[in-house]
Formats: C-alpha cells, structure tokens, sequence
C-alpha cells in the first residue's frame, strides 16, 4: 500500500528510518483518529527536491473505460465528470452545502480611477440564513471606453481589497487577517497602512486597458484563514453542515472560498451591468490558486480558471510528494481541507484521485496553470504534468491539449486552450504572469 513511500523512505536519511519505524508503530497505537493521522505526516519533515526519489506512482485514469467507449461521449462524461467532482468533494476538498440562503448585491461606492480610465464600484454582498448573517465587499473595475459588459477576471486576494490599488476610496475590510507588518495589519485587522501594498500583483490599469474587467474581494471576508473548528466566516451561516468526526466530508477553508466565489459571480451576473458574468474567468495564486481551480470544477458558470503557482492540494499532482505534500499540508494547514483527507498523509497512493483530473473537470473551458522557477515547494513540474495529462481529455471537444512535450524552459509560455507557463523566479503572481493572462483571455473575446 505504501510501496513506492516506503522506497522513497528507505533511501533518505537517518531520520527517516526512525520515521518509518514510527510509521508502523503507530497505527497500533492510533485508532481512527484523524488528527493522530495529520501528526504523522510531521515530525521531521524534510522536502523532497530530488527527482530521483519520487516514489512510482499510478495515477487514477480521467476517463475509465466505459465512458472512453461511450458512443455518446457527452453524455457519458457529464456522469464520469460528476463521479470524479464527488471524490474530490468527499475526499479532499470537502463537500459546500445544498441549504437555502438569501444574497442581496448592493453598490456601496463608486467613482473614477486608473486615470479616469477605469469605473470602481464597491458592492456588499449579504448572505443571511437562518442561523445569521455574513457580509463580504466586492471590487470591481470595468474599462470607461467599453460600450457593453466586458469579460473579465475575478479573484481573491490575500490581504483585502485596499491592499489591491493605492485608492483612498477603497473600503478596509474588518475581517480577521494574518498578521503582516509589510501589509498594514495590526493586530490582526487591517489599516490604512496597507493601501496599495499588493498592487504588483493586481495590474488593474493593464488589464483594463486590454478593454477587460476585474472583480475581487478579501478571502477572510468570505472564511478568516486559521484554524477554527469551522466555525467563523460563511462556515457559520451553515452550522448543521460543520465537519466533524461524524461527518469528516465537510467543506474545509478552501471549500467556503470557492463557494462565496459563486456567490461573487451571482452578484457579477445579476448585479453588476457592466460585467459580462458569462466571460468571467476565476484566477488565483497559491493558496487561492488551490481555490481557483476548484472553484472552477464545481461551478461550470466560469468560462475559464488559472491557477498561479498553486502547488499542493492545487495542480501539483499529489502521488509524486515532491515539495509540499499532503501530510505536511494537512499538518500545517488543517482548516484548507475536509477531515477525511487527512486520511491521505503518507499514502497519497490511496488518493481515489489526483490533481491532473481537477484540471480535466474544467475541461472544454480554458485553463492556465503557471509554475515559477524557484517556487519548487510547489512542484512546477508536478502542475505542469496536470496541465499535460488532464488537458489531454479537451481532444474530445476538437481543442488541443497543452501543446508542450515536457516542462519548459523558464520564461517561455505556451498559450492555447490549455495552457501553461514556468516564469523565471519566485512564488508570486506579477506583470510578467499577468501579460500572458491577458493573452489567454482573448479568447473569451465576444465572436
Ligand atoms: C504555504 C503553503 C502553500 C500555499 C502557500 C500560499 O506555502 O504551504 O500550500 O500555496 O502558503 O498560499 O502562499
């Protein structure tokens, strides 16, 4: 069961002799307990950065046989598709809840920036149920010269929506955030300080230039990002569909990102005139290239998903625990996911799935996956195998798949239906990252 972890193993170092004696000792010791599992994968971590010691690995087909065969392949994919989004929610990411809420979009602000080039809007999403109500503020920019709504991006970022333009105008969250002395925050909340400390990575006069839009909201505002039990942000509209022992499939952090991103695009669709919420492509780095991605396999309203430097739990493939892994990001981060993946710490082999059949769930709508150079925690080579072997199944809808061979070198992009890029340098998202966004959502162009 653990073959290929256990050669993996037994040709590191000394410590990971005593972690594999460990290993065995402890499942006699631990019963089910999931956190005994999150534990394991801990002490003395080490990441592996040697290719010749990822384990062999087998991964899960995109396609089993019967659908392959299938003479109505649409037909047969729409159930595989759904099988595959079910092991996903189950098993990984956790499942979001089916109960009733009210949303009311409503515009709080606006005005001119870019130069008068650009129209700001804010809008205060309210999402009630009866257990309560949440807010999470929306930004929004659209091109002044665009005569009708325009395509656009919409993601999240990390620190709040003043940290995105130097704009005084921009409201500050209230919402928990990490602590940051370089974004502002004090004492976990954000301050004036922070204005404008993340605009490297949100060119918004770039993009609407291009004659596109961009829509975006703090991620604590839809779940603060530590480990609460489920208990905070939309987790709490929902407190019969918290995880628990008893119910360990439940939606994690990354889960309730991607939801209140649904919720984002139901205000851009109804909500927002100047927005075309049908040529709204989901974008994200990191963490919230993770939720990207699942954002865009759950909710099929997204015309297109790119995921930036998204590593583990992201599109790195799992199986090859390269970089950060499951067990090391269950340990560090235990609220990203359901409880039952914890189950996958040390033994990824088991995984009913991997990360090359999150990229094909979006298929045939276009997908970006970029890696950088330096940022080899989260297995640049590992997200551009899920590019390559989940963008393999866009054939059957006449688009080509990535159309890369092997990893590229650095700083050379291949943009196409499925498209992939390896930027010289550091984990970040910049102008670099962003021309070549932009050059892939020419194709949401209107006809
Ligand atoms: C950590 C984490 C990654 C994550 C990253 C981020 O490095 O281990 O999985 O992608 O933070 O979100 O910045």
């Amino acid at each position: 069961m653990l073959g290929g972890r256990l050669r993996q193993i037994l040709t590191g170092h000394i410590w990971s002799h005593c972690l594999l004696i460990w290993l065995i000792g402890c499942p006699l010791f631990l019963g089910k307990a999931f956190l005994g599992k999150a534990a394991m994968a801990q002490p003395g971590f080490v990441a592996n950065y040697d290719e010749g010691r990822v384990p062999e690995y087998r991964l899960p087909a995109i396609l089993d046989q019967e659908t392959s065969q299938a003479d109505d392949f649409p037909a047969a994919w729409k159930v595989r598709r759904e099988e595959i989004r079910h092991a996903f929610a189950n098993q990984m990411y956790g499942t979001a809840p089916d109960s009733p809420y009210q949303l009311v979009c409503e515009r709080f602000e606006s005005g001119d920036s870019c130069s008068g080039k650009a129209l700001r809007q804010q809008f205060r999403v309210t999402l009630s149920t009866e257990a309560g109500r949440h807010t999470i503020d929306l930004l929004v920019f659209t091109p002044k010269r665009a005569n009708k709504p325009v395509p656009g991006f919409l993601g999240l970022s990390f620190y709040g929506n003043h940290t995105v333009v130097p704009d005084e105008q921009v409201a500050i969250t209230q919402s928990w955030c990490r602590a940051s002395a370089d974004k502002g925050v004090e004492n976990h909340r954000a301050t004036a300080d922070g204005r404008g400390t993340s605009q490297s990575r949100w060119p918004v006069e770039m993009i609407i230039e291009t004659g596109m839009g961009v829509a975006t909201a703090y991620c604590g505002d839809i779940d603060p990002d530590y480990d609460d039990d489920f208990r905070n942000g939309v987790h709490a509209l929902f407190p019969d569909h918290r995880p628990s022992a008893e119910q360990p499939h439940r939606w994690g952090t990354i889960a309730a990102w991607s939801w209140g991103l649904s919720r984002l695009l139901d205000c851009l669709q109804n909500d927002v005139a100047e927005f075309d919420g049908d040529r709204v492509v989901v974008i994200g780095h990191s963490r919230l290239g993770k939720t990207a991605l699942w954002t865009a396999a759950n909710d099929v309203r997204f015309a297109g998903a790119i995921s930036n430097n998204s590593g583990c739990g992201g599109a790195a493939l799992s199986r090859r625990a390269f970089g950060e892994t499951v067990g090391r990001i269950n340990h560090s981060f235990p609220h990203w996911f359901s409880p039952n993946f914890k189950q996958y710490n040390l033994n990824e082999d088991q995984l009913p799935i991997d990360q090359h059949q999150l990229v094909a769930l979006l298929a045939p709508r276009p997908v970006y996956v970029a890696s950088a150079s330096d940022d080899r925690w989260a297995d640049p080579r590992g997200e551009f195998l899920s590019a390559k072997l989940g963008g393999e199944i866009y054939g059957r809808w006449g688009f080509s798949g990535l159309e890369l061979d092997q990893l590229p070198d650095p700083d050379r992009a291949s943009v196409g239906r499925v498209s992939y890029h390896l930027r010289q340098g550091k984990h970040d998202i910049n102008a670099w990252d962003w021309q070549h966004y932009l050059h892939f959502a020419q194709q949401l162009a209107a006809p």
